[in-house]
This record gives structure tokens, C-alpha cells and sequence, in this order.
């Protein structure tokens, strides 16, 4: 096992979990693409099955390129274990699902995520398992929608796409008040930015699809806990048994995009910055949402829980839905792509993208209108991105 070090969290995502002693000296984590494992002996098989001796069984249960990853994260998010998954997707089902048992409620924060509403959907459904949108603005807001059944408090913070924040230590004190768990969808900041288990959080999750990956090319999901034994449980049970593991090279890839997370997340956070003050005097912009402002309403939290502002700004047009549409239309150098977090400035339309599985009388509370979208600024010099914004502006 490498050796435990006490890190800044930029060595950290470069050197934990990994020791190059321990892989015949190779300097980047080497990629186990494999299945399965061979044992020494039927007795060692034995042993492994019954959790008497360590070591590899089945990629499912565990592989050596995916735990480097795993401890990385952990350590990233400053818990206690991590889990990696075949998407986001998997890793909110799987801490939903530890969470919860049929007839239970959870009290989340209005603006999810879209498939995690339908998630949310889906277990009322098939198991009863209720929610209540909330918008959390005071630790009382959240408190009234606690029920006798309530679990769990889901969390995103910034909101997509309104980019309204949530006071992660609020949360966690109604929680504490009421005994129930915390899980925080920490995707938009990166825990370069925001570590919510240092808040309270018991579990904090991340599309690494986005910004820990940083490349656009993997689907995968993160989820770390504060307690080992927990994540140890879930491991075994839900991740095991459900099966949406990460695969060897997915883990590889994001190995090599999170090397250098610090370095892109203090660009797209500084490009953000310079595009707010230009969307912010735009004429053809009626309001412009970024958290990391100091006009915005919630300043003080983001400065309490956040280290920048990140990459992610959005805005509504003068008009609707047909300027958006004709604005998006007119991009060039801005690719027109739901996702988030990669090198390119990717821009996208939430009411018909990303949010259209929410109803519409939800979208309209959570603020996502015809007119509103979202834009994920890369890392792209500056002058190029606000050049073609300008020229699909002149185009509406
Ligand atoms: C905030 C947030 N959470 C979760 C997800 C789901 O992640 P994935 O697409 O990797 O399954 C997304 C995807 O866009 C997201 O934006």
C-alpha cells in the first residue's frame, strides 16, 4: 500500500494512492485492463471470496487502476473512501439507493440535476419513496420540509443552472437537528473549489464526466464518504451487486485529467470572471447569474464555501426561446453541447436540453425559462470566446 502523506490538495491529485515502487518504477499509473485475476492456488480463491486475504478477484469488485483513482478522490474530498462509477448517474443511484428504503423521503434543493429528478421520479413510483423540492434559503425553509420520513438532504450547490447557492453548513445543521444523512452533487465546483464533507456533508458525489475528467472524452462518477466502513458497505452491496463500475481506462483517463484540475479550474474560473463583466453590460442581456460576485444575493456563502467562482456563467436573452435558439445557432468557435467542464466553451439551452425532462410549472419556480442558458467557458483564449459570442449576438 503507498504510504499516507499529508499533502497540499494540488499533490495530492497528482501523487495520492500511488506508488511507482510498487509498479516496476512506471511514472504514470499503469492501466490493468483487465477482467479478471489469476489466483495462486484454489485455496487462495478460497480466502479471497471469504475476505481473509486481500488481493484481486474480478474487475467488478475492484481493479488496481481504479483504486488509485478511488483514493485520490477520497483524499481530494478530504473523506475517508471513495468509490468510482460507469457515470454520475450511477454513483447518485447508488448512494440513493444505500440511503433510502421504500416509503422514505428526501428533501432536495430545487434545481437537480434532470435524470436525478428522474431518479427521484422513479423511486416514487416503483418504492414510494417521496421528495420535496425546497429552496433552502434559510436553515427554517429547509426545515419545513423535513418529514417523520424524511433520511436524506440532496444537495447541489451552485444550482444548475441558476446558480443559486446553497448553504452547505445550514444543511448540515438541520440535518444534525434531525438525524439525517447529507449527500452533495459536488459536480459544478470540483473539490478543487468546494470540499462539502468539510461542511458537514456525509457524502459527496461528482459527475467526473465534467471538470475532474476535463477532457470531454469519459462518462464516470465519483462518490466519496466520511466513514470507511460505510463506504466499504456500499462497495460490496449496492456498487457490487448493481454493477455500474467504472472501467480500468475510463479510471486512467481521469487520472490523467485530474493531474492538472487545480491548473484548469483557476483558468476557467479567471476566463468566467472576464466574460461576466462583458455578458453583465451586454444590451442584448436582461441578467446575467454567476456566484462569485459580488452583487450576487448569496456572495457571502460562496465566499464561506468556495475557493473561486469556477467555469460555469448563465444568462437570459432579450426575447425567448426563438432568439436563444437563433443565438445558439450563430455560435462558431462556442461548441453548442450539453455537458460541462471541458476545455472548449460549451453553451446549451436548459429548457429544451438539459432540464426538459423537468414539468414546466418546476422549471419556472427553479427560474430555468425559455430565455435562459447555460455556458460552460473553457479554457480558450479569452478574446476568441468573447469575438464569437459578440458576432452571434449581432446575428439576433
Ligand atoms: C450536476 C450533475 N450531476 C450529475 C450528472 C450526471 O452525470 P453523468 O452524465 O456523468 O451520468 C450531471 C450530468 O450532466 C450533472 O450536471
Amino acid at each position: 500500500m503507498p504510504k499516507k502523506h499529508n499533502w497540499h490538495k494540488e499533490t495530492a491529485m497528482i501523487h495520492e494512492g500511488y506508488d511507482s515502487k510498487e509498479h516496476q518504477g512506471s511514472l504514470a499509473v499503469p492501466l490493468y485492463q483487465t477482467a479478471t485475476y489469476v489466483f495462486d492456488s484454489a485455496e487462495q480463491g478460497e480466502r479471497r471470496f471469504a475476505g481473509e486475504e486481500s488481493g484481486n478477484i474480478y474487475s467488478r469488485l475492484g481493479n488496481p487502476t481504479v483504486r488509485v483513482l478511488e483514493e485520490r478522490i477520497a483524499k481530494m474530498e478530504e473523506g475517508a473512501g471513495g468509490l468510482a462509477f460507469a457515470s454520475g448517474m450511477a454513483a447518485v443511484s447508488a448512494v440513493l439507493v444505500h440511503v433510502t428504503k421504500a416509503n422514505d423521503h428526501v428533501v432536495c434543493s430545487r434545481g437537480i440535476y434532470g435524470c436525478t429528478f428522474g431518479l427521484l421520479k422513479i423511486m416514487e413510483e416503483k418504492y414510494n419513496i417521496t421528495h420535496t423540492l425546497t429552496s433552502m434559503r434559510t436553515e427554517e425553509e429547509i426545515e419545513k420540509a423535513v418529514t417523520d420520513e424524511t433520511t436524506c438532504i440532496y444537495v447541489e450547490t451552485p444550482i444548475n443552472p441558476t446558480m443559486e447557492l446553497v448553504d452547505l453548513q445550514a444543511v448540515s445543521n438541520v440535518a444534525k437537528r434531525h438525524g439525517l444523512r447529507v449527500i452533495v452533487d459536488n459536480t459544478f465546483c470540483s473539490p478543487y473549489i468546494q470540499t462539502p464533507l468539510t461542511f458537514g456533508a456525509d457524502f459527496v458525489l461528482h459527475s467526473a464526466t465534467k471538470y475532474l475528467n476535463g477532457h470531454g472524452d469519459v462518462i464516470a462518477g465519483l462518490l466519496v464518504g466520511k466513514d470507511q466502513e460505510e463506504m466499504q458497505k456500499i462497495r460490496s452491496t449496492v456498487q457490487k451487486d448493481f454493477g455500474g463500475v467504472i472501467s480500468p481506462f475510463d479510471a486512467w483517463l481521469l487520472l490523467r485529467g485530474i493531474k492538472t484540475l487545480p491548473v484548469r479550474m483557476d483558468r476557467h474560473s479567471s476566463n468566467a470572471r472576464i466574460l461576466f463583466d462583458y455578458l453583465k453590460k451586454h444590451p442584448k442581456i436582461e441578467e446575467v447569474f454567476y456566484p462569485f460576485d459580488d452583487q450576487h444575493p448569496q456572495y457571502e456563502i460562496a465566499e464561506k464555501q468556495m475557493k473561486t467562482g469556477g467555469g460555469l456563467i448563465s444568462f437570459t436573452i432579450k426575447g425567448g426561446k426563438e432568439e436563444a435558439q437563433k443565438f445558439l445557432n450563430s455560435l462558431s468557435l462556442v461548441k453548442l453541447a450539453v455537458s460541462l467542464g471541458d476545455a472548449e466553451t460549451l453553451m446549451q439551452h436548459p429548457a429544451t436540453m438539459t432540464h426538459s425532462g423537468v414539468p414546466k410549472a418546476e422549471r419556472d419556480k427553479m427560474g430555468v425559462t425559455d430565455s435562459l442558458l447555460r455556458l460552460s467557458v473553457g479554457l480558450e483564449h479569452m478574446d476568441d470566446i468573447m469575438a464569437d459570442l459578440e458576432q452571434a449576438f449581432n446575428a439576433i
